[in-house]
């Protein structure tokens, strides 16, 4: 075993990660540890804009960026972060811009903004461009950016570092546990502050936007070590994923005018009961309920789960004109092929190589799509983990990003906020986990830090059983998919709660080909799969215990928001196997709970 010591430990590179790390590094030793190389994390694969109130192209406030933030989260979002995030996110777009970040332009050379679902001007109820961009690659040109800022800022990396257990003691956090996937080795990195920015768990589900590294590792080993998950019930389905593979088709296509179509050609978001207003630009939430129903009803395309999303010029230039759509200088909306490429190069390129359909001439086959959680390891805003519902802090640990629930997005997200949040966020996590470390004195180790995760990996590599990861996995997935999915019922959730009970029993005698300790991703993905049944197992028990409808949570039996009984977070522990719930306040300043109509 191999023993390190920094100030300050973040687990993950993405862009939560990485902008911990950079601010961490202004004023104290730091390591960034991550399974992947930074660049391959999945921040990546965020496309369409980063949200903020610029009013580079019309007005914009950021209280109306805050209002919507608010309004999309199903008034279960805390106010408090919320106000703190749409106010920093003007200066951050600029301090990301001065970094170097690549941003498209507008003809006078300031950074471009789209549209994006559920912003809008709160004086005309309709879409604002808000969504500052990067072409389709905006998450990819962020990570790009932070990580060329941490390499010159003296970052220690430790790529291709599976962070498996968090070290807690009596009196706080003391660091983690990693393997280094090469050798198999085990590393103890001793540390006075932890950040978590593990990314999201989409794999749970079967189809899904989500790398396959999204496997909610920190949640889980939170979990592990005794730390509630928070509102984990609330999953987001993107509207727009390539038919049967997921694939994220940004929402920023959507933005540049592109339209859902059903079977019998038509714009199913302006039926009354979806989005007369705003139609495909409603928060997604209500996009993906409206494309569920459709299918249901049999208007899914030839009769199948999936429907168009038409972005020809052809289509877009009819329906601007329709809905009298116009530039910033008051001209008609009209757009070109060469636009639509030069805006969304990479949809272009994914639909060619997977679908071999060019997006300008034809539409793109799509469904809803597992996509991003809205839970997580609760905390504050500045990123300290809060382990009660009186918010207690645990000393030394902090999360950030997707595996985190600050809580910004309540019971659903609006898009471009998961960017802000990782920027906003990472940045106050990283600075105040280097403050904290400047005044604690390290926490000793225990005698044998290894000996917990030592005990799980050896349970896995000694196993005699013949289950099959891909069995299990696939089961799972289908089981979450059905169930605990877009739209959900009790019967189908206590079915989810009981099938996934059955698998981590199932999972106790798995098999493992690969005795090996070199590069043995065959017990890295079993220990990954151990993960996303903890994940799903919350996620389900937490679903079927919240008897209402809220923002992501759908139900058919109970389809009404009750926010006398329901307006809380649930807090979420694993004790001996059995999931134990509690519920904590939500936090309000200005804005009274309203019935959403878009
Ligand atoms: O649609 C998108 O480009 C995704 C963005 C997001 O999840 O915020």
């Amino acid at each position: 075993m191999k023993k390190h010591q920094f100030e300050v430990v973040v687990v993950g590179a993405g862009g939560a990660g990485l902008m911990a790390g950079l601010y961490a590094s202004k004023s104290a030793s730091t390591a960034v540890i991550s399974k992947l190389y930074p660049a391959r994390s999945h921040t990546g694969a965020a496309q369409g804009g980063i949200g903020a109130a610029l009013g580079n192209l019309e007005e914009d406030r950021p209280e109306w960026h805050t209002y919507d933030t608010v309004k999309g989260s199903d008034y279960l979002g805390d106010q408090d972060a919320i106000e703190f995030m749409c106010e920093e996110a003007p200066g951050i777009v600029y301090e990301l811009e001065h970094m170097g970040l690549p941003f498209s332009r507008t003809d006078d050379g300031k950074i471009a903004q789209r549209p994006f679902g559920g912003h809008t001007n709160n004086d005309t109820h309709m879409p604002v461009r808000r969504a500052c961009y990067a072409a389709d690659r905006t998450g990819h040109m962020i990570l790009q950016t932070l990580y060329q800022q941490s390499i010159k800022n003296n970052v220690q990396f430790y790529d291709e570092f599976q962070v498996m257990d968090l070290i807690r003691t009596e009196e706080g956090v003391a660091g983690v546990v990693a393997l280094e996937i090469a050798t198999g080795e085990l590393h103890v990195f001793h540390a006075k502050s932890v950040i978590f920015a593990t990314g999201g768990w989409g794999r749970v589900w079967e189809i899904t936007s989500n790398a396959y590294a999204y496997t909610g590792d920190g949640v889980a080993i939170a979990l592990r070590r005794g730390i509630p998950a928070q509102d984990m019930e609330f999953f987001q389905f993107h509207p727009t994923g390539i038919y049967k593979m997921g694939i994220l088709i940004t929402e920023g296509v959507r933005g540049e005018g592109g339209i859902l179509l059903n079977d019998k050609g038509e714009r199913f978001m302006e039926k009354e009961g979806n989005a007369p207003t705003v139609k495909e630009l409603a928060s997604r939430d209500v996009v993906s309920r409206a494309m569920y129903l459709e299918m249901k009803e049999g208007n899914g395309i030839n009769g199948k789960r999936y429907l168009y999303l038409d972005v020809t010029p052809e289509t877009v230039n009819k329906y601007a004109a329709l809905d009298g759509r116009t530039r910033p200088d008051g001209t008609p909306y009209v757009v070109t092929g060469e636009e639509i490429l030069g805006k969304l190069p990479d949809i272009i390129d994914f639909c060619e190589t997977y679908l071999g359909v060019n997006p300008v001439t034809d539409p793109m086959p799509v469904q809803p799509t597992a996509h991003y959680g809205m839970g997580g390891i609760p905390t504050d805003q500045y990123g300290q983990v809060v382990i009660d519902k009186k918010r207690t802090p645990l000393p030394g640990f902090f999360a950030v990003g997707e595996n985190a629930c600050v809580s910004v997005h309540g019971a659903n997200r609006l898009g471009t906020n998961s960017l802000l949040d990782l920027v906003v966020f990472g940045k106050h996590s990283g600075i105040k986990a280097a403050e904290y470390a400047k005044e604690a004195d390290y926490i000793p180790l225990p005698e044998n830090p290894t000996e917990f995760i030592e005990e799980q990996l050896n349970a896995l590599r000694n196993s005699e059983g013949n289950e099959r990861l891909s069995d299990i996995a696939t089961e799972m997935k289908e089981v979450m998919f059905e169930h605990v999915g877009v739209f959900r019922v009790e019967e189908g959730m206590k079915e989810a709660v009981e099938k996934i009970r059955e698998l981590k029993q199932r999972f106790k005698n798995i098999q493992i080909d690969d005795k090996g300790k070199k590069f043995n991703m065959d017990l890295l993905n079993v220990w990954e799969l151990s993960n996303l049944l903890d994940i799903a197992e919350v996620t389900a028990v937490s679903a079927l215990e919240r008897r209402e409808s809220r923002g992501a949570h759908a139900r058919d039996d109970y389809p009404e928001r009750l926010d006398k009984k329901w307006m809380k977070h649930t807090l979420a522990w694993l004790e001996d196997d059995k999931v134990k719930l509690e519920y904590k306040d939500v936090i309000f300043t200005r804005f009274e709970p309203k019935k959403r109509v878009y």
